[in-house]
């Protein structure tokens, strides 16, 4: 029997649709569940979505949606990504399923019977954007994890007995040292354990999204012990069926779940605690990667920096997107994406690299070799020259299994490319265009050693390549004659495959070079993106720099798009109600680069904190903004300004050849207030 291996994904929030924060996790594990099959493991690769919990409750409230309508969009869109770009997932769970819910309940039931949960009451701050507890905090605290304001909480809770568990999780982090990586994030789990760990509530009782406790329906399940579950709910666990169980047994534990940094303590301290509670085997390993870092900062919804994956597979295609990820950042460490870089790779390792090998060699095949595989000589036409590459090969091929085995991506891809430098300069050297042209026996064996040499080595950097880049390289391993790229048993790659006469596919270039206006079209293309969801919504007003400017002797400020005035320019009362205008506190003010005069905020209106990028930054110096009351335009849709997404705008007046003034109460007014 074939071994299992069985990789996940977490399981993404709907509150937003996919960025390539979300790909990069979903791009690395499909390139390890597309390694492991051709390995000849017997591979189950999960992903799906979060959809309970307040925060995608709220989010819908928002979107003036249903938290089914919104999770149902969204769901949609994420899946409908993963299919365009072609990841290999085995199965796609969404928590808001029936199978989800009966398995959580199940789980829930046995950790209670095993006697792990008791009733209490919790109070305390709660993070809704985390949808995490805080810890030892005052009200108004700020979530110590992601700075935002927490909200106090004081609720009849289920609590789960973590503390109990203390030991036994220091315990399999000493035993497993391999149970998280990389290192770095080992030890800081192991200092927060030891720290102490205190009972966790795992209920909410004041919302009604989630799923609810069995024999207590006046709870809901905590979103996290929700969430994490899907892990093994999707694969059978809990379910009275058969087959579902089978299932569960084969594949459960898994070998690996892939994450992000920031959601580690969820994963490697709740998440085996309650599968101990529960008396089930815990995950091989956690490995934890690092932050898509754009402009500087964590690429991210509420930072508004993302950038979607659409942009780059309609210009550049999938395959540029996935190597870039891979090959670029050092995988476990933060990295940053721009667009530069990424044209950069692409046209120096795909199309002058790997592309431009593929197509000088196969060209040359079918010119002078009527499109056979020559024969290489092994005596008089034979020169060092070619060993080398051939021993180059064979040491590219170990190198490369032990990096990829380690995820160590970008390592690995390196050394695969190290071999398509060296075969390019060594058809440089041995002009293979110049024996082409001559008759001598000499000169035509030499010419069938240097292509066969050649296109053996691309044929083996192909296959190593092939989970990274899975398209493309299906494409190369067609023109070399060769098959199916997926079924071929990666762990048998060696040198000399090729066989002789193996007849070529129809030679086609398959990187085309990416041309100077690549970039633009890609960074219009993101300013469309948050444009279209600034005409989905009515405008609220005309705006420069996200300041809503109530211009002092001009006229007033009003959109050339706004349909709501009548005739006479006036509006409705009902379309002043339309606008939503609310008191925010500023909490951080900084210059953005390049641009004189925008600031990018944080305004706090008391139920989120939003980002904003304002025209002010000629009257005001950021730090003299720092809890500064301001007004607020809440509705606005978003817009992008200098790559930085925009949520709101900051009400100012701006008379005439002046600079604009910001509005403020002589009295004290509380966060959050609706202006009406
Ligand atoms: N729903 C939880 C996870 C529950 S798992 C039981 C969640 N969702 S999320 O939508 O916020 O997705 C977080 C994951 O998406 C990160 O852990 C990471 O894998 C990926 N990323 C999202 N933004 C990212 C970056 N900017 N950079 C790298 N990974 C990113 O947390």
């Amino acid at each position: 029997m074939s071994r299992k291996f069985y990789i996940t994904t977490p399981i993404y929030y709907v509150n937003a649709r996919p960025h390539i924060g979300h790909a990069y996790t979903t791009i690395a594990c499909d390139t390890i569940a597309r390694r492991q099959r051709m390995l000849g493991a017997d591979t189950f690769f999960l992903t799906g979505t979060d959809e309970h919990g307040q925060k995608i409750e709220r989010a819908a409230q928002a979107a003036g949606k249903t938290p089914q309508e919104l999770t149902n969009e969204v769901s949609a869109a994420f899946r409908s990504l993963w299919d365009r770009m072609g990841i290999t997932y085995d199965d796609y769970i969404r928590t808001t399923e029936d199978r989800h819910k009966l398995r959580v309940q199940e789980l829930f039931r046995r950790i209670r019977n095993n006697g792990y949960i008791y009733k209490g009451t919790y109070t305390g701050q709660y993070c809704v954007y985390d949808e995490l507890y805080v810890d030892a905090v005052g009200p108004g605290a700020d979530c110590p994890e992601c700075g935002r304001p927490t909200e106090t909480v004081h609720e009849e809770n289920y609590f789960f007995k973590l503390s109990a568990f203390e030991d036994k999780l220091l315990r399999l982090y000493t035993d497993q040292p391999d149970f998280i990586r990389p290192e770095t994030r080992r030890n800081e789990v192991m200092s927060f354990v030891r720290s102490g760990l205190r009972d966790l509530s795992i209920s909410r009782s004041t919302f009604s999204w989630g799923i609810l406790v069995p024999d207590d329906p006046k709870h809901v399940i905590y979103v996290w012990l929700d969430a994490l579950a899907n892990y093994i709910t999707a694969i059978g666990f809990g379910s009275p069926d058969q087959a579902d169980q089978q299932k569960f047994e084969k594949y459960w534990p898994a070998d690996l779940q892939m994450i992000g940094k920031e959601i580690v303590r969820f994963h490697c301290v709740y998440w085996p605690a309650f599968l101990m509670a529960a008396g089930l085997a815990l995950p091989h390993g956690i490995m934890a990667h690092g932050w898509l870092l754009f402009e500087e900062n964590k690429m991210s919804k509420s930072r508004g920096n993302i950038v979607r994956a659409e942009t780059i597979l309609d210009v550049l295609g999938a395959d540029a997107l996935r190597y870039f990820l891979l090959r670029e950042i050092v995988f476990g460490q933060d990295g940053s994406f721009s667009f530069d870089a990424l044209v950069q790779r692409y046209n120096a390792d795909l199309a002058n690299g790997l592309g431009n090998l593929a197509s000088r060699t196969l060209t040359m095949i079918a010119r002078y070799f009527r499109s056979e595989v020559p024969y290489p000589s092994h005596t008089a036409a034979r020169r060092p020259a070619d060993d080398a590459i051939a021993d180059l090969s064979r040491k590219t091929i170990s190198e490369c299994h032990t990096l990829f085995d380690q995820y160590q991506f970008s390592r690995a891809l390196e050394t695969a490319w190290g071999l398509v430098a060296a075969v390019d300069k060594y058809i440089v050297e041995n002009e293979p265009w110049a024996l082409g042209e001559k008759q001598d026996e000499e000169s035509r064996a030499r010419l069938g050693t240097v292509l066969y040499t050649s296109a053996e080595a691309l044929r083996i950097v192909t296959a190593l390549a092939h989970p990274v880049i899975p398209d493309s390289t299906t494409k190369i391993w067609a023109q070399l004659g060769l098959g199916e790229t997926k079924k071929f048993p990666l762990s048998e790659l060696k040198w000399g495959q090729l066989h002789l006469g193996t007849k070529l596919g129809n030679v086609q270039a398959v990187f085309p070079r990416a041309d100077k206006t690549a970039i633009e079209r890609m960074q219009k293309m993101e300013e469309r993106d948050a444009s279209a969801a600034t005409e989905a919504q009515p405008a609220a007003g005309s705006a420069s720099g996200g300041t809503f400017a109530a211009q002092v002797g001009g006229a007033p400020a009003t959109s050339a798009r706004s349909a709501v005035s009548s005739s006479d320019g006036k509006i409705s009362i009902d379309d002043f109600a339309k606008i939503d205008l609310r008191v925010g506190q500023i909490r951080v003010a900084e210059r953005v680069k390049g641009a004189d005069k925008l600031l990018r905020l944080e305004v706090d209106i008391g139920t989120e904190v939003r980002q904003v990028v304002a025209g002010i930054a000629e009257t005001y110096e950021p730090d003299s903004l720092i809890g500064r009351k301001v007004v607020i335009v809440a509705n606005l849709a978003p817009r992008k300004l200098r790559g930085l997404e925009s949520n709101g705008m900051i009400v100012a007046a701006s008379p005439e050849g002046g600079k604009p003034v910001l509005c403020s109460f002589l009295e004290d007014v509380p966060m959050g207030t609706r202006l009406k």
